[in-house]
């Protein structure tokens, strides 16, 4: 990878609504995509692809990172973002979604929406005429995938194939757990989810896992046994519960995982890899799915991680917006007028 060509010089979709969606050669493409303009951007140089183009968010929850990520990224490329929080527009009470897409897409160049339920993100790539970005449903947190990606190829571990690194996700099987299952498996690594039998990655996701380990090397598996965690590369894990089991008391997730799948020192010594990193969506619930000493210790790249939420924004609105390809050509005149 020279980090300016891509397979793919338009999207094969024009929405990105599940990593599931798309092949091994088109995340690279994002990836690739996202890597060359943060490396771009972090020397100095600057950016207008995205010149006079708006960003429409709609959120149905709250966010900090998919939030932020996406408003500066825009900004960076010299677009606009439009934060359209819960209750702040018509979406819900008087208008369908179906309605709101139409209109969205009237006055904006692409829509990126956080939604309670899947059906109704595939419903707003349905109706609205511009791309649209699930900025997480229930079931998949795509950006965060690519975000999460991109943090292990900046930690790729030393001397390593793709079919030699062991990424185990503890805990609940939540939408990042799902999304890292499929990006994972896509580059053909090695994932297991490490979590209770009652919180297990759902069948179809750990099959389609699967499928993708056949196709591109690797493996996916579920187990509760802690020998799993044996040469692992990276752990990763997500909040025991809050988003979207309202009904479900604390107490009850924390007698699920407390304490077997609590991420503390001795779960990192059980991987017996020193160099093993530990990554987390965030929020986290501190000294609950992981501890202070973990989360704010040398082998913890969850910031890293954080950041690299803008990283994949700014690449994914650029390819989504169909401004990769000549954006990357920009950055390499720039290069290579610079070398002479
Ligand atoms: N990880 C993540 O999606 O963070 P936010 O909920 O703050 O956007």
């Amino acid at each position: 990878m020279d980090g300016f060509t891509l397979t793919h010089k338009q999207p094969t979709r024009k929405d990105f609504i599940d990593t599931a969606d798309f092949d091994q050669s088109e995340m690279l493409d994002i990836i690739t995509t996202a890597r060359t303009v943060r490396d771009f951007i972090k020397s100095g140089g600057y950016l207008n692809s995205m010149y006079h183009k708006n960003l429409a968010m709609i959120f149905e929850q709250k966010s900090t990172r998919t939030r932020v990520s996406f408003e500066v990224a825009m900004e960076q490329l010299g677009g606009h973002a439009l934060n359209l929080a819960p209750g702040a527009i018509q979406l819900g009470k008087h208008e369908t979604i179906e309605d709101t897409a139409r209109v969205l897409a009237r006055m904006c160049d692409m829509i990126m929406s956080r939604v309670d339920r899947h059906e109704s993100i595939e419903a707003l790539a349905k109706y609205a005429t511009v791309p649209v970005i699930n900025g997480m449903s229930d079931k998949c947190h795509p950006t965060q995938g690519v975000g999460d990606m991109i943090t292990i190829f900046d930690h790729f571990p030393a001397g390593k194939q793709m079919n030699q690194v062991k990424v185990i996700f503890v805990g609940d099987a939540t939408q990042v757990c799902n999304t890292l299952c499929d990006m994972t498996t896509k580059m053909g690594m090695n994932f297991v989810h490490y979590g209770p039998q009652n919180h297990k990655i759902d069948d179809a996701v750990l099959l389609a896992g699967q499928q993708n380990a056949q196709r591109y090397g690797g493996s996916a598996n579920w187990s509760d046994d802690p020998e799993c965690l044996k040469g692992a590369d990276f752990i990763y894990t997500d909040v025991w519960y809050g988003l979207y089991d309202k009904e479900t008391p604390k107490e009850v997730y924390m007698a699920d995982f407390y304490p077997k799948y609590q991420v503390n020192d001795q779960m990192m010594a059980a991987t017996g890899n020193p160099q093993c990193k530990f990554m987390h969506c965030l929020p986290a619930s501190r000294n609950e799915e992981v501890t202070d000493s973990v989360l704010d210790g040398a082998n913890s790249v969850a910031w890293d991680e954080a950041e690299n939420r803008l990283t994949a924004q700014r690449g994914l609105v650029l390819y989504f917006g169909g401004m990769a390809e000549v954006t990357l050509d920009y950055i390499k005149q720039q290069k290579e007028g610079q070398n002479r």
